[in-house]
């Protein structure tokens, strides 16, 4: 068996891992929302006030930091005051973007903040720019997080909510280069400035407004929108407190069918992450070199052709270890960047992408990708220190997604990085999250810690007998991780016997 030497430099530290870095997303597409979430009051599956009761003890122990919704696409045409008051009373629309379906907006702001509260995690509410009017977004803001007395917060009153919603996290608009208006980055600059003005801060707590950023390596994008804010009259670059770029890093084969060679394509399509964030963070820097204003990836992972026998638009898809593997390098990257990214939103929550959980009538699994969030949750909030394999860096300065179909990238993949990972301390606690990459090859994993002792060490591990492995509603336990085990280590050493395709969590007490 090979031996990969990684070296945790605990005196080198990068940065506070923000625990929105392991962030989600909701929108109104497909199975998302309806059942994924909502199924009414009236329904014979159990809920709690038309919430799904399996659905929030799924994801209640998973402390999801931060839930963006309505949209995507959805929310550049989406009327806020289309989903309040009494719902038999809501209109029903057509959710044109995704296979014009009917919208009933049974699920709209209250059942939302509602949903957030019954998992413990943060609202992030996406305004309409696209096709809405500044005045319609600064009256949700009001709405929702005006204390004192008005029309607009009497009215929230009215509909059962006393208090205010405290929303902190405001997009402004979504792909505002695509479905959310094919507007240009200048223009959008103005757009998104005189919508921003608007944004109040109708509570103590100030909003964090948050600008449609580029798709994938669009450096042009994020250039031009700053460059425009920054140049126009007078700065304006104080009004963006994030920036938000999304990549998907696609497919290979199928969510089920591939072979090792598409396996390991897909994964280096997810290790280019590294280069978004270094390519836009480069940019950002040097209009804001300070770094006042945050990266955010606000929709990622892997996006499969839509299962058989599932309607297109509803971008359905199974989950496998290989999406595993994309989750996991992914968070490793952010992790090792957390000084340069601040927040990042897996594409999608249930049932739509790369989800966590599926559901079907009464029945919600766990996917490969939700034990990933629950393997690395000891992440958030940690100080995250280098993690380095003694091995050849692939994807600093930006490898493309058309270069991992190269076989030479792909070797290099294999044989050079088979181990990628990121490492964290908290409350003297080492954290350290790997993936071994290698499809079919186990290799042993030497951690040297550089800077600290170990006292003792755990291990646990998501492997399955197969690549392609998945659960199913049949058979909902196929791949979920192993309980924790005591690992070997002595001094400044551990040893980690790491499986292939295998992602892997490892807890030290430091001495
Ligand atoms: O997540 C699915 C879609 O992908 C979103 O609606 C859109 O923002 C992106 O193109």
């Amino acid at each position: 068996m090979s031996v990969q030497q990684v070296a945790i430099l605990l005196n080198e530290t990068i940065g506070t891992i923000s625990p929105y870095l392991h962030g989600e997303f909701a929108e109104h597409l497909g199975e998302c929302i309806y059942p994924g979430i909502w199924v009414g009051e009236g329904s014979t599956i159990p809920n709690i006030n038309g919430i799904r009761q399996d659905v929030v003890e799924a994801l209640r122990p998973l402390e999801i930091p931060v839930l963006r919704w309505p949209g995507g696409c959805f929310a550049d045409a989406y009327h806020w005051r289309d989903g309040i008051g009494a719902r038999s009373q809501r209109p029903l629309r057509v959710n044109y973007h995704w296979g014009k379906a009917p919208e009933s907006n049974h699920f709209g702001t209250h059942e939302f903040i509602e949903f957030c509260r019954l998992i413990g995690t943060e609202p992030y509410l996406v305004g309409n720019v696209g096709s809405g009017t500044p005045s319609e977004l600064r009256d949700w803001v009001e709405y929702c997080n005006f204390a004192g007395n008005s029309s607009l917060a009497n009215e929230r009153r009215a509909n059962g909510a006393p208090e205010p919603f405290g929303v902190r996290f405001w997009g402004v608009g979504n792909e505002n280069w695509g479905c959310g208006g094919n507007m240009d980055p200048e223009y959008y600059a103005a757009e998104f400035a005189r919508f921003r003005t608007f944004l109040f801060d109708y509570s103590d707590t100030p909003i964090h407004a948050i600008a449609c950023g580029a798709a994938g390596n669009d450096w042009h994008w994020t250039w031009k929108f700053l460059d425009t804010l920054r140049r126009k009259h007078w700065n304006r670059m104080h009004l963006v407190q994030s920036l938000a770029a999304h990549y998907y890093c696609g497919t290979a084969g199928t969510a089920t069918q591939f072979t090792e060679e598409q396996w390991l394509e897909l994964l280096c399509r997810a290790y280019v992450m590294e280069g978004i964030i270094l390519g836009h963070r480069t940019t950002m820097d040097e209009l804001d070199p300070d770094r006042r204003i945050h990266l955010i990836v606000d929709e990622w992972g892997a996006w499969h052709p839509v299962e058989p026998g599932k309607p297109s638009s509803g971008l359905y898809q199974q989950n496998t270890m290989r999406d595993a593997h994309v989750a996991a390098i992914t968070l490793d990257v952010f992790h090792r960047h957390c000084d340069k990214v601040y927040m990042g939103n897996i594409a999608q929550l249930i049932n739509v992408l790369q989800s966590l959980l599926l559901v079907e009538e009464d029945r919600c699994i766990k996917t490969p990708t939700y034990y990933v969030w629950q393997l690395y949750a000891p992440h958030k909030g940690g100080s995250a220190v280098r993690f380095e394999s003694l091995a050849e860096r692939i994807s600093d300065g930006g490898v493309s997604r058309d270069h991992c179909k190269s076989s030479y990238l792909q070797r290099s993949f294999n044989g050079l990085q088979c181990i990628t990972g990121s490492a964290s301390v908290k409350d003297r606690t080492l954290c350290v999250t790997m993936t071994n990459n290698h499809p079919s090859r186990p290799c042993e994993v030497r951690l040297t810690l550089v800077g600290a002792q170990v006292k003792e060490a755990s291990m646990a591990v998501l492997v399955a007998d197969d690549i392609r492995a998945h659960n199913t509603f049949e058979q909902p336990d196929r791949v979920k991780p192993s309980a924790p085990r005591p690992i070997p280590a002595a001094g400044d050493t551990l040893q980690v016997e790491a499986p292939a395709a295998s992602v892997i969590q490892v807890l030290c007490s430091l001495g």
